[in-house]
């Protein structure tokens, strides 16, 4: 027997694997999930979804009415318009099923977040990277050369705030590269599960003008709402778009968990509240980061906060001849510290290290200080 070619690309997540694979007593500046509290009307809505004695039904595919409509309410689009997924994650791969097959390409950033590549190979699909600017912001020209280099391409991610650099995109941005994938029929999905959590000024999204044909952006639970284990997430956009992905989807799940929509119905139910404190927590977070960053490193300039969530792009001093990923193992195995080898974001990652300083404060601040050891 051997596997279908789809699942003969799959590989472990690096990002596991890291963690995985780690000597006791190591500080994990490694995965990129909120350590902050579910909020407590989260947990009770999962704790009166299911009773003792009584059902517990599948739903409608498409979600219960109650979560579709509080979605649609919150993004401020119809419910055509609005698709409901096991994560943002099962979102992208039902939009990449639905609209790249054999032959195709799908356009990706390098760096960019590890599951696009993979997604559009489970598709039979081919990843197309295509640049960002030196600061890691999206540069529509670079993008729109990438473009141009291929008829095949028939779907194209952004990401920003960014996995893994925490860079932005500017709303003009955002809005050439979606005129540039217009003009060639491309589907453009802008990922921005990362935007709600920032330290500044809300970062820009690509359907703040309004719904545009052939664009679908991304939300999550997972992030800002502080609730990654109820695997909810969303894409919202272009009807036409959302309509083949959203029969992939139920194809792959039936339904979203009941108590996961519960949970996020009350999320949503409190959503200025939720966000608000994630936020407050974010910047606790980056305080403890930015500090320990100045005490560790003196003589290097502050790092720069970013657009929106919680990674560090960090270059690697590393030992000369030495990958990337030697780099970092060697940095777990011997200093006990987890991030993530940037190659696994990309051929451009080469060089740099993912640093998520989304953990308790004090072990962000003990991880740097294990960092600023290293040679
Ligand atoms: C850029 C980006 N998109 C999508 C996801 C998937 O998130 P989820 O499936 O939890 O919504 C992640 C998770 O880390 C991510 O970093």
């Amino acid at each position: 027997m051997r596997p279908a070619l789809g699942a003969a690309a799959l590989a472990p997540s690096v990002i596991r694997a890291m963690g995985a694979g780690a000597p006791p007593g190591c500080v994990s500046l490694g995965l990129g999930e909120p350590s902050w509290a579910l909020p407590d009307a989260a947990a009770r809505a999962i704790a009166e979804s299911a009773r003792p004695g009584e059902r517990l039904p599948y739903g409608p595919n498409a979600g219960t009415p109650e979560l579709r409509a509080a979605l649609s309410a919150y993004l401020g689009t119809p419910e055509e318009g609005c698709m409901l997924a096991a994560g943002s994650q099962a979102a992208l791969f039902a939009l990449f099923q639905a609209w790249a097959g054999e032959g195709d390409e799908v356009l990706v950033p390098d760096p960019g977040f590890v599951a696009y590549p993979t997604l559009a190979a489970m598709a039979g699909a081919t990843a197309r990277p295509y640049s960002l600017a030196d600061d890691g912001s999206l540069d529509p020209e670079r993008f729109a050369a990438a473009l141009g280099s291929s008829s095949r391409v028939r779907v194209a991610v952004v990401n920003h705030p960014a996995n893994p650099t925490g860079a932005g995109a500017g709303a003009e941005e955002l809005a050439a590269v979606a005129a540039s994938c217009e003009g060639r029929g491309v589907l453009l999905v802008s990922d921005e599960v990362y935007r709600e959590l920032y330290l500044g000024r809300r970062p820009a999204g690509v359907l703040d003008g309004g719904t545009r044909s052939g664009v679908v952006a991304l939300g999550s639970m997972s992030k800002a709402f502080a609730a990654p284990g109820l695997r909810v997430g969303w894409a919202y956009g272009d009807p036409e778009a959302l309509a083949p992905a959203r029969l992939v989807h139920n194809a792959m799940t039936s339904c979203l968990a009941r108590p996961s929509q519960a949970a996020a119905l009350a999320l949503l139910g409190a959503a200025a509240e939720t966000v608000e404190e994630s936020r407050r927590q974010l910047a606790l977070r980056w305080a403890a980061f930015e500090s320990a960053m100045r005490l560790a490193f003196p003589d290097e300039p502050p790092p720069a906060p970013p657009a929106g969530g919680f990674y560090h792009w960090l270059r690697l001093a590393g030992r000369a001849g030495e990958d990337t990923l030697a780099s970092c193992l060697r940095l777990r195995d011997e200093r006990g510290v987890i991030v993530v080898p940037g190659s696994a974001f990309g051929s451009r990652g080469e060089g740099y290290a993912r640093l998520s300083w989304a953990g308790h404060p004090g072990d962000v601040a003990e991880g740097v200080k294990r960092l600023a050891a290293y040679d």
